[in-house]
């Protein structure tokens, strides 16, 4: 078999990276691989136009792709899980391999296609699902398989990098933010998957499984997002020597998993903090060696894209045999709960000032056993605010310490919330 024939599922901005790629690196994946890599069918919806792509490739009827014996790879870059995943199931049955980049469809449907995958015998990959063009997944299934990884924990969307680092450069609002980010491309229309973390959840839903052998599906990571972090909390971070980062971190406690999404505050001299713009950055540890870090675009047509043809590549490489293990999740690891997590939090509250409002305060953290690292007043009056740092503490006890606070009469409006790691 000298020529590798691809079928391509969508031609928006990862699937243009993908056949630009193709052609521009054809020679070189010939010389790597020994095989010509060759792009023979495209599906897109009625009404697609594309100058670059040679319209008789493009079909509108995805049996064109899965009836041709001459095209072993299906590429699924439509995203989503619905078309997509009936696609991916397809190709697989009819015995093609599967590349994408679709994190939603892994985090949530990995084990069937997974399984469909090895029931065929065929791979089904998946690097630019998490975090674009930095080989991660490589790095985890391949590289680190016998390091037993016990933690991830990074920067894994770049749009909510993006807006976290405006306003902290600008001072600006999250919604203004937000507005500017869309205009400039760093934000989709619908931002709701970025913003709230659930684009992270995936990511960290397909990362851990593989890190730590055991199913993590997008339902088993609890996500907060960055709606509610102010320029006000951000100012405060910055003067307490700390940067705001959404964050994306897996633990094994106890022979347990913890996977969570939730904005942090980190010390400003943290590799994390200086990781600014749209980039992306991920610390994996383990006892054999320590910390290692990854960086790099988390997104973009042709970043993208490079990681979906390295998978192609791989396809390519071991289809033959060697290493076809699709899912490594050999294990079944308990869930560790996130209310026996022991956390540090920054907290602000907004307080009428009048005597005693402090001790208050201070006795609900005594009550529930939370001590308060240090502690700035702003202001007077109606306006007065209190930030604290609080020490380490299980979050269940800093949780009902908040809920008493936010009774007491002397505590107005939301307060803010937000980890702090170090
Ligand atoms: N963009 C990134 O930087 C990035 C990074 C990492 C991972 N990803 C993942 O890569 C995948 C593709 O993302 P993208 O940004 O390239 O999306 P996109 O620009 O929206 O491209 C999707 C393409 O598929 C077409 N399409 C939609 N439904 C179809 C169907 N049923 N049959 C055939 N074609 C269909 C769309 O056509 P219309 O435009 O006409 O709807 C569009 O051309 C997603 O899973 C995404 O999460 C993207």
């Amino acid at each position: 078999m000298d020529k590798i024939g691809i079928g391509l599922l969508g031609y928006g901005t990862v699937g243009s990276g993908v056949g630009k790629l193709l052609k521009k690196n054809a020679e070189d994946i010939r010389l790597a691989t020994g095989r010509r890599v060759e792009l023979r069918r495209v599906l897109e919806l009625p009404g697609f136009s594309s100058p670059e792509l040679d319209p008789a490739l493009v079909t509108h009827d995805v049996e064109d792709v899965f009836g041709d014996p001459d095209i072993q790879v299906v590429i699924e870059l439509i995203g989503g899980t619905g078309a997509a995943r009936d696609f991916q199931l397809r190709a697989l049955r009819a015995g093609k391999h599967v590349v994408t980049a679709n994190k939603q469809l892994l985090g949530q449907h990995g084990a069937e296609l997974l399984e469909t995958a090895e029931q065929n015998g065929v791979h089904l990959r998946f690097e630019a699902s998490a975090v674009g063009a930095v080989p991660i997944i490589k790095v985890l299934r391949e590289s680190l398989v016998a390091a037993e990884v016990s933690t991830i924990f990074g920067i894994v969307n770049g749009t909510t990098n993006y807006m976290l680092s405006a306003m902290s450069q600008t001072g600006a609002e999250y919604a203004d933010v937000l507005a500017d980010a869309q205009r400039l491309g760093y934000a989709e229309a619908d931002p709701t998957d970025d913003v709230t973390g659930k684009d992270a959840a995936a990511k960290m839903a397909i990362m851990s499984s593989i890190a730590f052998h055991s199913r993590v599906t997008l339902g088993g990571v609890a996500h907060e997002g960055i709606e509610r972090i102010t320029a006000v909390d951000i100012a405060h971070g910055r003067r307490l020597g700390l940067v705001c980062k959404l964050l994306g971190v897996a633990r094994l406690i106890d022979g347990a998993m913890n996977v969570r999404v939730y904005p942090a505050f980190l010390p400003a001299a943290h590799p994390l903090a200086g990781v600014s713009g749209a980039y992306n950055a991920v610390f994996l540890e383990s006892e054999a060696f320590d910390k290692i870090m990854l960086y790099g675009p988390g997104a973009g047509s042709v970043p993208t894209a490079s990681a979906v043809i390295g998978d192609v590549i791989s396809v390519v490489n071991t289809a033959a045999g060697s290493f076809t293990k699709n899912c490594l999740c050999y294990k079944d690891l308990p869930f560790f709960p996130s209310a026996d997590v022991v956390s540090r939090f920054y907290l602000r509250l907004h307080v009428v000032d009048r005597p005693g409002v402090l001790a208050r305060v201070a006795a609900v953290f005594g009550e529930q056993d939370v001590s308060i690292r240090s502690m700035v007043q702003e202001g007077g009056g109606d306006a007065a605010e209190l930030v604290f740092l609080l020490h380490p503490a299980r979050e269940a006890r800093f949780f009902a310490a908040l809920e008493r606070l936010s009774g007491l009469d002397e505590v107005q409006g939301e307060p803010s919330v937000v980890r702090v790691e170090e």
